[in-house]
Formats: C-alpha cells, sequence, structure tokens
C-alpha cells in the first residue's frame, strides 16, 4: 500500500530555448544579488556575458571558482563576502556543484549558531536562508529543484549532504541552449546520476504504488533511449531536452512520494569521490551492479520488474531476469564510456586500503546499517566494495 506522504516543491521551474534571456523577470529589484559560478565554462560558452549582460540592471556582485564536487573551504569566503555586502539573493549559474554550493552560502550567511559545518554533520536543522535562484548549465543532479545540497571538506576529505525545502531555489532556468557546450564526459555523467536517482527511489520492493513505478521506469526507459542520442557526435537538441527534464524529474520528489528509497548507493559513492576525486556520477555506475548483486534476495522483485519494463526482459526466473536486468544496467553505462569497475580509475587506488578505509569511517560515525529498512550491512558493504574492484 501507498505510504502517506505530503509533496511541496517551492521551486518554478523555467524550461525551454532562448529562456536566460527571461532571467530579468525573476530576480529581484530590491536585493543586492550575489552572482556565483564554477571554474569558467560559463566564461567560454556565452552564458556569463549573457546573464552579467542582464544583472547590469541590477546592484550585484559575483564570486566565481566554485570546484566541481564544492568544497567548504572555498565557499566560507563566500559567506563571508555576503554578510559583508549585504546581499540578499544568490544566483546560481553552473551545474549540481555551483548550485549546492549557493544552498550552502544561503544557508550559512543565516546561521548564527557557529561553524556552517554543523549544518553537514550534527544535521542541525536549518530555520532561515537566503533566497536563491538558479540558471542550470548542467542536467544530472536534480538540485536546481530540490533543497539537496552536497558539500565537501577538504582538510578532512569528507562529503556531506544536507536538506531542507528552504533551500529549494526560488526559480531554475533550464534553458536548452547550454547543453551544446557540454563535454562527454560531463553528458554521460549526468545520465548516469539522473538514471541512479531513479532507481535509488525505486529499486526497493513492491508496495503496490503502481504511479510511481511507471513514473520511475519512464524516466528509466528515456534515459536509455535518448541518452546515446545525447551523447552521439551530431548534437540533438530534443535528446539533451528530453535528458534536462528526466534529470531534473528524477530527484524533485515526485518518484519518492509514498515509497521505500534506498540511498546506499550514493552513500558509499560519497566516500569514492571523497576519497579519490571520483566523479559523482561514475562513482555511482561502479557501485550500482555489485550493491544488487549483492542485496539480489531483497531487491529481485522490483529488479525484474525494471528488467521486464526497461529492458524488455522476458523469459525467465525472478531471479534470472533480476540479474539480466543488472547486467544491461552496466552495459549501458559502460556504453556511454564509464567504466564500471574501480580498478579503472587508477592503478593507486589499493583495494585493501579503500575497503577498510570506508567501512571504519562508516563505524566511527556510529551507522551499522544503511538501505531500505537497514537491510544493508557493513558486512555487506565490504562484499560490494571488495566485488566493485
Ligand atoms: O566549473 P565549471 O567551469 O562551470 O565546469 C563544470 C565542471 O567542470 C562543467 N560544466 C557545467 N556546465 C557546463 C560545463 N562545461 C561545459 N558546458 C556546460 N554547460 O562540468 C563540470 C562538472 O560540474 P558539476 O556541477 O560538478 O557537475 P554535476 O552537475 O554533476 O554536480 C555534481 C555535484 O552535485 C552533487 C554531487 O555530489 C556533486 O558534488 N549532487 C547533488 C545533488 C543534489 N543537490 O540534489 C544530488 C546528487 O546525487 C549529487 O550528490
Ligand atoms: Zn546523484
Amino acid at each position: 500500500m501507498i505510504r502517506n506522504f505530503e509533496l511541496y516543491n517551492p521551486t518554478k521551474l523555467i524550461f525551454g530555448k532562448d529562456k536566460i534571456k527571461d532571467l530579468g523577470h525573476y530576480l529581484p529589484k530590491d536585493k543586492k544579488i550575489l552572482l556565483l559560478y564554477g571554474k569558467g565554462s560559463i566564461k567560454k560558452n556565452g552564458i556569463y556575458d549573457e546573464v552579467t549582460g542582464i544583472l547590469k540592471d541590477y546592484d550585484y556582485i559575483e564570486y566565481g571558482g566554485v570546484e566541481a564536487n564544492p568544497y567548504y573551504e572555498t565557499l566560507m569566503p563566500a559567506i563571508e563576502l555576503c554578510k559583508k555586502e549585504n546581499i540578499g539573493f544568490i544566483l546560481a549559474v553552473g551545474g549540481g556543484s555551483v548550485i549546492d554550493g549557493a544552498k550552502f552560502v544561503a544557508a550559512g550567511i543565516k546561521y548564527k549558531e557557529g561553524d556552517p559545518w554543523d549544518i553537514l554533520i550534527k544535521h542541525v536543522k536549518i530555520t532561515e536562508s537566503t533566497p536563491i535562484g538558479a540558471i542550470l548549465t548542467l542536467p544530472a543532479t536534480g538540485s536546481e529543484m530540490n533543497g539537496g545540497s552536497v558539500i565537501s571538506k577538504k582538510a578532512t576529505q569528507e562529503k556531506f549532504a544536507f536538506g531542507s525545502p528552504l533551500s529549494n531555489p526560488k526559480f531554475s532556468i533550464l534553458d536548452t541552449d547550454v547543453l551544446k557546450s557540454l563535454p562527454e564526459r560531463q553528458i554521460a555523467n549526468g545520465i548516469i546520476d539522473a538514471f541512479v536517482h531513479t532507481t535509488e527511489q525505486y529499486m526497493t520492493y513492491p508496495i503496490g504504488a503502481k504511479l510511481q513505478d511507471r513514473f520511475a521506469e519512464s524516466i528509466l526507459k528515456t534515459l536509455v533511449e535518448e541518452g546515446p542520442k545525447f551523447l552521439a557526435d551530431n548534437y540533438d537538441e530534443d535528446a539533451g531536452a528530453n535528458i534536462m527534464f528526466c534529470a531534473t524529474m528524477a530527484l524533485n520528489g515526485t518518484i519518492s512520494a509514498g515509497v521505500p528509497t534506498d540511498w546506499s548507493i550514493h552513500s558509499i559513492g560519497h566516500e569514492l569521490t571523497a576519497l579519490y576525486g571520483i566523479d559523482h556520477g561514475r562513482t555511482l555506475a561502479i557501485i550500482l551492479p555489485s550493491l544488487y548483486k549483492t542485496k539480489l534476495e531483497n531487491k529481485k522483485e522490483k529488479l525484474a520488474q525494471f528488467g521486464e519494463r526497461v529492458w524488455c526482459i522476458k523469459e525467465g526466473t525472478t531471479e534470472e531476469k533480476a540479474l539480466k536486468a543488472i547486467e544491461k544496467t552496466e552495459e549501458f553505462f559502460n556504453s556511454l564510456g564509464v567504466p564500471t569497475k574501480l580498478h579503472e580509475y587508477g592503478s593507486e587506488i589499493d583495494k585493501e586500503f579503500t575497503v577498510n578505509e570506508i567501512l571504519s569511517r562508516f563505524k566511527n560515525r556510529g551507522i551499522s546499517n544503511i538501505g531500505e529498512d537497514g537491510i544493508l550491512s557493513l558486512n555487506d558493504m565490504e562484499k560490494i566494495l571488495t566485488s566493485c574492484f
């Protein structure tokens, strides 16, 4: 039976070609604005010029240099700058990292109780946040329409998430023209991130949530059909637009309404990024196959349903269909040019160290079980990490 749920999403989505030019309709006139961006892609593809052309009629300052997997160390000076300049609105222009960075800065400005890192490690409930808006340049994380944010700390090689409805962007512009400049690596990462967001909210056990299942399967099927077209040499505008909407819908609260979810691929994947800097989407491609094989007994019914409806697997027992579905998914990731074995990400990555380090990190945090209903133990995690090499 569908679980009770509340669904609320306060982000206005503005989708389509040439939509950046409407930015002025959504920006506040009465607040000083911080333009936040990444390491410079927007200066090469014209987005910076277009945005600053509109911002010249506003009171604004800028802060660039937010890196992929944004660091606390990079964002703290932005918080200080916002306080000094009395910033009342943050405009994030970039991928998930810049938007997540904006959410952290926005919450950090208002956090009076101590070090804003507490928001991530002590799970402090945010009671106030500076409003933000976003211009998304990379379809992947869903950060443009959710209240989540993932921040890393360079000093301790840690990566943690926080979330609040107060962190949702007030608006997000999804201008499909931004997709033209995306490198293949980021396109592939984004397709996989959206794919695994969907499976994390689907691959648990059947509860009779028919519509949520169909929503999730339609996102997965569209990613499988349109992903390779988007990645192909000839830029396919339609495929890009479809992937962009899929990525947003995969993590804006719709498909998780009333169903069990299991974020363990992300939890383990974040450790691989924290330790080795592996791109977020790629960590998910590494963990998914071995995690689903390890937890086959718990997940086989949904895996088989996914196999039938997304991969059109008709033959075999539930278990055979489930295993075939995992195999097809791994082949799909590989077909996007993404390796699914950890050793392929660098000869310096040592198996024994990685397994022990990640297990001890979870132990030190007092975590012995993750996954839906805590089905994934540290023993399972050891098996997953050992077999993903
Ligand atoms: O920094 P710049 O120069 O802008 O370049 C970026 C960066 O190098 C580049 N890029 C972005 N748009 C581009 C472009 N290059 C050319 N043309 C464009 N139009 O792409 C690189 C990666 O950008 P990044 O923002 O890091 O990628 P992504 O959107 O995949 O975000 C990853 C971060 O989001 C977190 C991840 O953990 C990671 O830190 N996540 C956030 C979530 C959320 N808030 O809900 C959920 C996700 O599961 C994820 O954990
Ligand atoms: Zn993700």
